[in-house]
């Protein structure tokens, strides 16, 4: 094919084909050339409304101009030289910060790596390593990531345990309580006591790990309750309390970390995504007495902490506070949310969105079909996210069911650019309702 400025994303399209596996799958047919704050334009010229803020890691926007100086200036003095052969001061600035900023009482330190998967890889072997026990109970519903343990510790089977033999053992689910699907605090509680006398002696577990609001699970909020049991039967059996902050973190929640709302103070906690506002780095912070029992040598790893990402993240953290974004969060989960009822609202719309939910700016809404909780509608979410995508729009779906659609803008995006992207997912959502009744 000859590749014209008209043709270059389909080039492009069977290039990556032809040299990427399938498992890597890729939303959008088209591929990125240039990106500002919370716009997007394609190697065609066409511009996008970025929803999806690259899944939660661009909550300062793309290129914000102060972490793209710090990272710059960090490039003129050095790239890398391993944090374990010589160190660097914006690593330890970096934790010093973080270790303020974890709402956990006492001392605390911070080890970073490179991906929210291996924070999640190294907050268990840390939690072992201080209990001695190798048990680990997780969610259903809930995402940790794709290596070994993170996979072993999410909660969806399809399509992230097809196919990959068997999972690191000792790991353990309790249902996930969602009221809008008839689940509630009180049974997940009564499912611990259920694994505790039936499968597993809670001496044997390490750590329980949870998201307080469930990212790729579909955006359900953990309730207060559920939050304070786990905390309460963890500081009964001496297990390990992990909160999983790597889609909430950094304002996304209207606070620096969704765990606030609760009150509820975790061991352990992990990060990534918008730390580095588009660098690569994660994080796990936790009590200092925890964090230091594995010996020297037992952590660690080439890229983790890498001197550019600190710099952006340090950057970041000073974004968040000088621009005022937990706030800014709770504008936008509002405005998103009038907008979702206004849509809610329309009689040709009527009982396809089912449920909204927000917390700051972690909204979503959950598509069903005649307004039942039971009916989920992954076709409609499907189709909208496409048919946003040639409009323009990037928008996100997830869920353990695969109806809801969420929202990720950046937090630095104007009402202006989210009311627009909001005319867009509406006329989308009105063609994709009247195609399918055609
Ligand atoms: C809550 C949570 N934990 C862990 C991960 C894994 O992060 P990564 O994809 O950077 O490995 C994700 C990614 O979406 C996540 O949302």
């Amino acid at each position: 094919m000859s590749v014209t400025s008209a043709n270059k994303n389909q080039a492009l399209q069977a290039r990556r084909e032809a040299a990427v596996p399938r498992g890597l799958g890729i939303q959008m047919p088209v591929f990125a050339a240039k990106a500002e704050n919370a716009e997007i334009t394609d190697v065609e010229g066409k511009r996008y409304i970025d929803f999806a803020g690259g899944i939660a890691v661009l909550n300062t926007g793309h290129l914000h101009p102060k972490v793209k100086a710090a990272v710059t200036a960090q490039l003129e003095n050095f790239s890398h030289t391993c944090i374990q052969v010589m160190p660097y001061e914006g690593y330890i600035r970096l934790a010093e910060r973080l270790n303020d900023i974890v709402p956990t009482r006492g001392p605390r330190k911070t080890i970073f790596v490179t991906t929210g998967a291996e924070a999640i890889e190294n907050a268990v072997k840390i939690a072992r390593a201080h209990t001695g026990r190798s048990g680990v109970i997780a969610f259903s519903g809930a995402f940790h990531g794709r290596t070994l343990m993170g996979m072993a510790l999410t909660g969806k089977v399809v399509p992230y345990k097809v196919g990959f033999g068997a999972m690191p053992s000792d790991v353990y689910h309790l249902p996930f309580p969602v009221t809008y699907h008839g689940k509630e605090v009180e049974q997940t509680l009564e499912a611990l006591e259920v694994m505790f006398r039936a499968d597993v002696d809670p001496k044997r577990i390490a750590a329980m790990i949870i998201e307080p609001v469930q990212g790729e699970g579909g955006f359900y909020i953990a309730q207060k309750e559920l939050l304070q049991g786990i905390r309460r039967i963890c500081d009964e059996h001496g297990i390990v309390m992990i909160i999983d902050e790597v889609q909430t973190g950094f304002a996304r929640t209207g606070k620096m970390f969704a765990i606030e709302h609760s009150g509820v103070e975790p061991d352990i906690m992990t990060m990534a995504k918008s730390l580095a506002g588009g660098f690569p780095l994660s994080a796990v912070t936790g009590k200092a007495e925890i964090m230091d029992a594995p010996g020297p040598g037992g952590l660690g790893g080439t890229y983790g902490g890498n001197p550019l990402s600190c710099a952006a993240a340090n950057a970041v953290l000073d974004v968040i506070e000088e621009e005022n974004l937990c706030a800014r969060a709770d504008e936008i989960g509002e405005l998103f949310v009038n907008r979702i009822k206004q849509l809610q609202d329309t009689n040709s719309l009527k009982g396809i969105i089912g449920d909204i939910r927000a917390l700051g700016a972690m909204v979503a809404m959950e598509l069903v079909s005649g307004g039942n909780a039971d009916s989920p509608d992954p076709d409609l979410a499907k189709a909208l996210v496409k048919r946003a995508g040639e409009k323009g729009l990037v928008l996100l779906s997830c869920g353990v069911r695969g109806n809801v659609i969420r929202f990720l803008v950046p937090l630095t995006a104007s009402d202006a650019l989210i009311n627009e992207g909001m005319d867009i997912l509406g006329e989308c959502l009105r063609e994709c309702v009247a195609d399918r009744a055609a």
